[in-house]
């Protein structure tokens, strides 16, 4: 018997199987959300010093079972090659479909925190399977040890049609601040918690920029998804997988890699999660703040102290964080949530309504494509805590850049045509703790 034409067709019956069961699990994928053994969605954030240590994060498909990470100090040519040091990533797989809006899809998220790093220095890493799977070479410099010049971007919620809309915002953050050193995204990064195709696009718009600037994700209200009533609300799958950040073990384990806190350059960065257990964080913020001997105090969170837009009062946040933030004079609160604009300010508690005695700067923004309109009699509410409002706009994607230099804090507000729209200046005599505003 010519068994020929049997196996001929068996084979195609198996070439075909394997072909589907290859791609079945992208069905419905753009490309460019497909997971290869090629890392993607790379980015870094702050794990330890900033001064000496940075993390990676990065994705592939699930074939990619162990994953390096190479750094090296740049050199002007590729002969830092010969210098690397390599780091095992720890491996991490789950699936999105988890998720049911999701592609039944298993991934596997590599991290590696490079430690043991110099001060002040460019450094150059990339990430793989170690043997033919790579990324680009990327460079990133390491904070100072002591007080310097730093410059960081911030971005009020992205949120929707992300690569659409919030890729120009960002690339012109880029144009407008290329020496900025890390990126505060106060919350609402995307829109539906676990949906994997909004996160992609935060990926795409961003591109390269992720892994060179470091990241300080905030959690938002979005960032989270209520299964149904009496269920806990979920912070998104992909949270604690792609983002590898500081655990206060201290807390509750619901807040880990949502609540940390940041020392970069003499800045202490606080980044509280406004959306649940914030009892837990006043006391998490008072500790972090009590025996701080920082020279700039920035506190982050999604949801607005001072909120612009109507119906989205934060009064926890008035009540019960606002008098630590007045009590260790903390310069500067960065906010989202409210889709509008607002720059206001605190005077110090004891010379209220004397504008010209400075506590704290209040910003929100927005960098998204979402607008709500402003509602003035809000804002004017907030008078009786001391409120004064400085700047407010409406209808316009927005982006910042802080600098610190010296004896001032400098705070600037760009529309996405990369025009100047508001800047204020803090002054302190770092002596006496005293501060002024400089508009
Ligand atoms: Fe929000």
């Amino acid at each position: 018997m010519n068994y020929k034409p049997f196996f001929t067709l068996f084979a195609f019956f198996l070439g075909s199987l394997c072909f589907l069961v290859a791609h079945e699990d992208h069905a419905g994928l753009r490309h460019w959300e497909v997971p290869s053994k090629d890392p993607d969605r790379i980015i870094l954030t702050f794990h330890g010093d900033p001064a000496t240590s940075r993390a990676v994060t990065w994705r592939t498909d699930k074939s990619i079972t162990s994953a390096v990470a190479e750094i090296a100090e740049a050199t002007v040519n590729s002969k830092f090659q010969s210098s690397t040091v390599s780091f095992d990533a720890q491996t991490e797989a789950f699936d999105l479909g988890e998720h049911k809006g999701n592609a039944p899809l298993v991934v596997h998220n590599h991290s590696v925190v490079f430690k043991n790093l110099k001060p002040e220095t460019t450094y150059v890493y990339r990430v793989g399977d170690g043997q033919k799977y790579w990324s680009e070479w990327i460079q990133f410099k390491t904070a100072k040890s002591s007080y310097g010049k730093s410059q960081f971007v911030y971005f009020g919620d992205a949120q929707n049609d992300v690569l659409d809309h919030w890729s120009r915002v960002i690339r012109m953050a880029y144009k407008t601040a290329p020496d900025a050193s890390f990126a505060v995204h106060a919350g609402d990064l995307i829109n539906l918690a676990h949906r994997d195709h909004e996160w992609a696009q935060w990926f795409k718009a961003g591109g390269f920029l992720h892994s060179q600037w470091t990241a300080i994700p905030v959690a938002g209200n979005h960032e989270f998804m209520h299964p149904g009533k009496g269920i806990p609300r979920k912070l998104s799958i992909q949270w604690r997988p792609q983002f590898t950040l500081p655990v206060e073990d201290h807390l509750d384990e619901s807040l880990h890699e949502t609540v940390y806190t940041i020392d970069y350059q003499d800045i202490r960065i606080i980044v509280l999660n406004s959306n649940e257990k914030r009892e837990q964080q006043t006391k998490y913020l008072e500790e972090k703040l009590k025996d701080c001997s920082a020279k700039w105090k920035i506190v982050t969170c999604h949801h607005s102290i001072f909120s612009p837009a109507s119906g989205r009062n934060f009064q926890f946040g008035r009540d019960h964080w606002k008098p630590i933030l007045d009590k260790y004079g903390v310069d500067l609160v960065l906010n989202g949530h409210d889709h509008t604009y607002a720059r206001g300010h605190i005077p110090v508690r004891e010379k209220v309504g004397d504008s010209s005695q400075f506590g704290t700067m209040y910003i929100t923004s927005v960098s998204g494509p979402k607008q709500y309109p402003l509602n003035p009699k809000q804002l004017k509410s907030y008078q009786t805590d001391g409120y004064v409002s400085d700047k407010t706009a409406e209808q316009t994607q927005f982006f910042q850049v802080i600098t610190v230099e010296g004896d001032t804090l400098s705070y600037v507000a760009y529309t996405v045509l990369g025009d100047e729209y508001d800047r204020a200046t803090i002054k302190k005599n770092f002596a006496t703790g005293e501060k002024s505003l400089i508009d």
